[in-house]
């Protein structure tokens, strides 16, 4: 005989486990929405707060001094004043500030305005593990704000159905985001097909674009097996390579494209791979999350196996682990982390994202330490995840300098 949940009365009819599943299910949902509702109106819109004097000097080496003569001399952009008289300017003037000293000092250029020239490469970075919670979605917001305060042209795609990312960049992907605005948009293969560019959207962030998610995006995985089963030449350009031609159409107009990708291993996710320069692996240091990125290489191998016996190259500039949410005072993970370090030796990227109730506050803000004011967590907690993600940040950056050739 099958075991049965036990049951409760409802109104006087009995409810099996199926009632009770979408009962709690609907409980759970409605509380969460509440919740969201509470944390995160949806007319809520985002902007990104202004920086002071000190904060421009170091994320632009232009000294103090230059930046109060300039505005003095009435030369650049104009910052607004703050009550206390403290200069305070938006990243749109940052921006400007970078190009007004790469055109004056040429022979500095690049050390005022990053972005890449020559033979140098667009970088596309994915940032995968099938397990959720790995913080995909948190590397990849920290990194983009990351490079985009630094001057980089940023575009960043969210394959995720969750749109975990879309949210964390305020396209609440329930309200802001309509049918064929997301990335399956540039991939589709009918005849609703958009060119890339038609999904791409400005952030509050300047100099960082994205391609928002959705449920919608699921719908590649279901259209491709058919595509496939049918072997339909005029659908254009086969699965994995469908997201690479997209993102070529715009390389011209970004230094850096970043892919969180969903926690499974699809025909999306493979494009990611395929389309990827560098790969970030994100790793708890657990057991259960050790154990689950074993199976993840596993099957990434026999997959990505697949698509080079195809004939299509998978060089990589780089694939490395990045360790995420490090408690750095539990004796367990420390193990893994070592053990990792190990096995694996330089692929692990040196710095690791410390667990921090920062980053974790944050992100319930739907926001990154980046945006954080002080005052909002204790000075030393921002100060300690700050230092963490900068650390962690700059080390992808030098691997993307280092495929640029700069040193
Ligand atoms: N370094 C960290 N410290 C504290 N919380 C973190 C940290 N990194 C991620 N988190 C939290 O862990 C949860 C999962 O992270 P997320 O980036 O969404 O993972 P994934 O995209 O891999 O599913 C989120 O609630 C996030 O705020
Ligand atoms: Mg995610």
């Amino acid at each position: 005989m099958a075991t049965e949940v036990k049951s409760v009365l409802v109104e006087g009819t009995r409810e099996d486990s199926v009632d009770k599943i979408v009962r709690h299910a609907g409980m759970l949902s409605n509380q969460l929405q509440n919740l969201r509702q509470r944390m995160y109106p949806p007319e809520a819109s985002k902007s990104l707060r202004r920086f002071m004097t000190n904060e421009v000097s170091r994320l632009t080496s232009i000294p103090e001094s230059s930046l109060r003569t300039m505005d003095l001399e009435g030369k650049g952009p104009s910052p607004s004043r703050l009550e206390n008289n403290h200069r305070a300017y938006t990243l749109e003037q940052i921006n400007e500030l970078r190009h007004y000293f790469a055109t004056q000092k040429p022979n500095e250029a690049k050390s005022f305005l990053p972005h890449r020239t020559g033979k140098e490469h667009l970088q596309v970075l994915a940032v995968a593990n099938f397990k959720g919670g790995s913080a995909k979605t948190t590397t990849s917001v920290h990194l983009a704000h990351y490079l985009a305060l630094q001057g980089y042209r940023v575009l960043a795609i969210d394959l995720d159905p969750q749109a975990s990312m879309s949210a964390m960049f305020g396209a609440q992907p329930e309200f802001d985001v309509a049918e064929n605005e997301t990335v399956y948009a540039a991939l589709r293969y009918d005849e609703y097909r958009r060119p890339i560019k038609d999904v791409i959207r400005k952030t509050y962030f300047d100099g960082l674009d994205l391609i928002p998610g959705n449920i919608e995006v699921m719908e590649f995985e279901h259209d491709t097996p058919r595509v496939l089963a049918a072997r339909d030449r005029d659908q254009g350009a086969i699965f994995f390579e469908r997201l690479n031609l997209a993102i070529r159409e715009v390389e011209d107009d970004y230094d850096v494209v970043l892919l969180d990708t969903p926690p499974s291993l699809g025909y999306l996710t493979l494009g990611a791979l395929y389309a990827a320069t560098g790969l970030i692996i994100t790793v708890h240091p657990a057991m259960l999350d050790v154990a689950s990125m074993s199976q993840f290489l596993l099957m990434m191998g026999d997959l990505v196996g697949v698509i080079r016996d195809a004939g299509a190259t998978m060089e990589k500039d780089f694939l490395h682990y990045l360790v995420t949410r490090h408690d750095i005072n539990d004796q367990p993970q420390a193990q893994i982390v070592a053990l990792l370090r190990h096995l694996f030796a330089d692929d692990v990227i040196m710095p690791t994202a410390i667990q921090s109730t920062a980053i974790e506050a944050a992100g319930l803000g739907k926001r990154t330490i980046y945006e954080l004011e002080a005052g909002e967590v204790s000075r030393a907690t921002l100060k300690r995840a700050r230092e963490s993600m900068d650390d962690v940040n700059a080390a992808i950056l030098a691997l993307i300098q280092q495929s640029w050739g700069r040193t």
